[in-house]
């Protein structure tokens, strides 16, 4: 089958690699020339293990390419993936769907024959049904059904997300939409993956309600966190006693400094406009959504408790910036809620982190970056553990702190004990959640 892929972003590049990996012939499309151009030399443009290998053997194989024209990666498609960017809109919290309507009427003239058009950005309720709305009008004749399929990868494990996910959710109108999408995903069919088939406003709804339930997941252990080292309790043995219950799992119960990323902020604030919008506001998802931003500025208050009251003259080294391992992506970031503060008290930071400083040095302008953590530790007052880099997980603790000037650890992901801290000498620990 050939398929199109419009948007060579994180959800469209993986989809389209891994749609050709399971035999469809895929083009992938994008407006900006010079992506394209760096996918054509077998270049990834976003760091994600593995993909960069899948790519290039469907690109030998022929079955992926990659171009700006979108009529040609139209013609003769079966279906048409919309998997462009839906930020955050300004002023009003509400998903931007500029890109998604625009690509819409794009698809719809460009195409002739019958075609399921299917919506794999994230979009708030009732989307879907507008893009056949703007398709009708645009191209009044074409034989079309929408469909919405949402994407559930996580950065950094996304392939595997893709090629064994927990399940695909399918909105469609028609047997025929959904014959098509069933083909798609033929090979996750035939190897017994859950594929549920719904219609629209039920799989754009999950979407929303799958990351704002894992959001809230994460701000409720933040918060218990916050208690456990009030009341002298650990919430990692916490967190492990409730997970352990299977009604709630183990999974997203890791405390830590607020989540990130390109999702879970933009996703959460657009499920709480459409909410609002349809005056049933989701009281919970818009707590989440303040809590986790005072769990951030948590985080300032605890390092600068560290520092004995002040951040003036300190020289501190942050040991990742990304919002996660296995990423390049700074995106709403705690990073880019803590390093300003820091900066900002008087203190000069030095960020050491394996893939963040080509998106970093722009956003985090006042600091500087070591490839090396010791390095970075060298003659410093403070290390802040800020992101769980494999890389930062067996550090020799001991020749950290004999490099620092004052020896002193802000764990913000609890890769250590205060009694690692203790034992390598440092001279003060603080960790999430544990007293
Ligand atoms: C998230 C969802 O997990 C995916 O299922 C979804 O497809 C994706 O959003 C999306 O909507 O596109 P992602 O943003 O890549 O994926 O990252 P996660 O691994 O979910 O982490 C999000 C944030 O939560 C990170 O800042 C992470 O550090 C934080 N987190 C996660 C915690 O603080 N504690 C945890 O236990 C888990």
């Amino acid at each position: 089958m050939k398929i199109a892929v419009i948007g060579t972003g994180y959800v469209g590049l993986v989809s389209g690699v891994c749609f050709s990996d399971f035999g469809h012939e895929v083009v992938c499309v994008d407006k900006d020339s010079r992506k394209i151009e760096m996918l054509e030399k077998g270049k990834v443009p976003i760091y994600e293990p593995g993909l960069d290998r899948l790519m290039e053997r469907n690109v030998e194989t022929g079955r992926l390419s990659f171009t700006i024209d979108l009529n040609a990666a139209i013609d003769g498609s079966e279906a048409v993936f919309i998997a462009v960017g839906t930020p955050t809109r300004r002023g009003d919290g509400h998903a931007d769907l500029t890109y998604v309507m625009a690509a819409a009427e794009e698809i719809a003239k460009a195409a002739k024959d019958y075609v399921v058009i299917v919506t794999k950005s994230t979009v708030p309720v009732g989307t879907n049904r507008k893009v056949a709305e703007v398709v009708r009008a645009a191209n009044p004749d074409l034989d079309f059904d929408v469909a919405s399929n949402p994407e559930f990868l996580r950065e950094g494990a996304a392939i595997d997300d893709f090629m064994k996910p927990d399940r695909v959710v399918v909105g469609v109108e028609t047997d025929r939409a959904a014959a098509v999408m069933a083909s798609i995903y033929r090979p996750l069919y035939l190897r017994e993956f859950p594929i549920i088939t719904t219609d629209l406003e039920s799989a754009e709804m999950t979407k929303y309600a799958a990351n704002a339930f894992l959001a809230t997941k994460i701000t409720f252990i933040n918060e218990i966190a916050a208690l456990c080292e009030k009341v002298g309790a650990d919430v990692k043995q916490v967190a492990r006693g409730m997970g352990l219950d299977n009604r709630i799992g183990n999974k997203f119960l890791h405390a830590g400094p607020g989540y990130g990323g390109s999702c879970f902020p933009k996703d959460t604030k657009a499920l709480a406009r459409t909410a609002q919008e349809y005056a049933s506001p989701i009281q919970l998802v818009e707590t989440v959504i303040k809590v986790n931003e005072e769990v951030k500025r948590r985080m300032v208050d605890k390092l600068l408790d560290l520092c004995d009251g002040s951040f003036n003259g300190k020289c501190v080294a942050v040991l990742g910036v990304t919002f996660k391992p296995n990423t390049d992506d700074m995106r709403d970031a705690p990073a880019l809620t803590i390093v300003p503060a820091l900066v900002g008290g008087g203190s000069t930071v030095r960020v050491c982190d394996p893939q963040g400083r080509r998106e970093g040095e722009a956003l985090l302008p006042s600091v500087s970056w070591e490839d090396d953590p010791y390095a970075a530790a060298d003659g410093a007052d403070l290390v802040v553990i800020l992101t769980e880099w494999n890389e930062f997980r067996a550090l020799d603790l001991s020749a950290l702190a004999k490099r620092m000037r004052t020896p002193r650890l802000g764990d913000l992901r609890n890769v250590y004990t205060a009694e690692d801290a203790q034992k390598a000498g440092f001279q003060a620990y603080v960790s999430i959640g544990r007293a």
